[in-house]
């Protein structure tokens, strides 16, 4: 089946890519640009460092710091408040999935009509918005570049998905150096969300040509990077590693899709807050677990390429391990069950289990999986996970 692939027109990926910044604000021929950002960034110094830079060509910026983790409509409408006051030409998003999706959407809210829910689903945002420059700090959501947003909907208590090119950053400046100072439980929880958008976008019934290679590097990458990076924070070389495959699993999943996972993460997200990366990665063994039926030779694949099994073992052999491997290496990066993550017991949990699963199937993402689950099977998983 023809399938389309978007990426950025521009990527830079390096150590000190985002000095680049200024240079790259500069070719979009505006005054003025927000800075769109968390109060960490701004408080360790960051917010202010890529700020100078873009001053330093004659780029005035205004900083917005009130994103908060898992960003809301009212985040959208605080920040396009100012960036509507200060009259900036365009955003710049520095942080992690957060910062960066909030900039998307405040540009693409610039041009279009509110309330900003109107857009949730796929391709129904009808006008690209100010330039977008991305510039990650953690690795990785692959929000850099993504053409996807996620965005809470406080009227309903649900998280949006919208899919739109017109999300696409302009430019990419991916930089393993911010991520340096990435904290150990950080970096386990955003590095297990890197694999689950590789492994869903390679397992997908959506995955196609050219978002096969960029999976399977991703996973190959994390393989051999994720535990170094959370053990031993100071390596340059792991750190280097993840952003690269959180680049390429972000290249990957919004041209193939996610997929069950991410279906069933988004209502722990909405009701718990519990942080995104956290939530996929509390899922991940037991939805894989449960899906291998639909595409086992994919996952089969996946299992050789995390070195979990060899091309001499067979198929269902390298699914075991995959299965064994992946509960290890939650094990190992400390990530703990559901019910920890949550922070609630099961009977409170399980008044709003129905609800979940069926904003779980509403979302799309549960199609897109090699089994396609009923509600009573996603409460099923949500139960195993605990
Ligand atoms: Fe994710």
């Amino acid at each position: 089946m023809a399938a389309p692939f978007n990426i950025p027109s521009t990527i830079i990926v390096g150590g000190g890519a985002s000095n680049e910044v200024g240079a790259q604000a500069k070719r979009f021929g505006v005054k003025k640009a927000l800075l769109v950002t968390d109060s960490y960034m701004e408080s360790c110094g960051l917010a202010g460092k890529v700020a100078d830079s873009m001053k330093g060509v004659g780029v005035n910026v205004t900083v917005f710091a009130g994103v908060q983790p898992d960003p809301t409509d009212l985040n959208v409408l605080e920040g396009l408040e100012v960036l509507r006051r200060n009259d900036c030409g365009m955003v710049v998003g520095l942080g992690g999935g957060s910062p960066m999706d909030c900039a998307k959407a405040i540009s693409v809210m610039s041009v279009n009509d509110p309330p900003i829910s109107r857009y949730a689903g796929l391709h129904k945002v009808p006008r690209k918005g100010v330039p977008i420059i991305t510039i990650p700090t953690t690795a990785g959501t692959g929000a850099e570049v993504t053409k996807v947003v996620v965005i809470g909907d406080t009227r309903r208590n649900v998280k949006m998905m919208i899919l739109d090119i017109n999300l696409m950053a302009d430019v990419a400046l991916v930089d393993y150096e911010l991520t340096m100072s990435c904290p150990p439980s950080l970096t386990a929880n955003v590095g297990v969300d890197t694999l689950v958008h590789a492994v869903e976008a390679y397992v997908s019934v959506k995955a196609n040509p050219m978002t096969d290679p960029f999976a399977l590097s991703s996973i190959r990458l994390v393989s051999e990077n994720l535990l170094t990076a959370f053990k031993e924070p100071d390596s340059a070389e792991a750190r280097r590693g993840m952003t690269l495959a959180s680049l390429h699993a972000g290249i990957a999943f919004p041209n193939s899709s996610v997929c069950l996972v991410h279906g069933m993460s988004r209502p722990i997200g909405a009701l718990y807050h519990v942080p995104h990366g956290l939530s996929n990665a509390v899922l991940f063994p037991t939805v894989t677990e449960f899906s291998i039926s639909g595409a086992p030779e994919r996952y089969a694949a996946v299992s050789r390429t995390m070195g979990y099994s060899t091309e001499a073992d067979s198929e269902d052999y390298a699914n075991e391990r995959l299965v064994a491997g992946l509960r290890k290496l939650n094990d190992d990066l400390q990530i703990p069950r559901l019910g920890k993550a949550c922070e609630v017991d099961l009977p409170t949990f399980d008044e709003n289990i129905v609800k979940m699963a069926n904003d779980s199937l509403a979302s799309g993402s549960p199609s897109n999986n090699p089994v396609i689950p009923t509600a009573e099977q996603i409460v099923d998983l949500y139960h195993k996970a605990w």
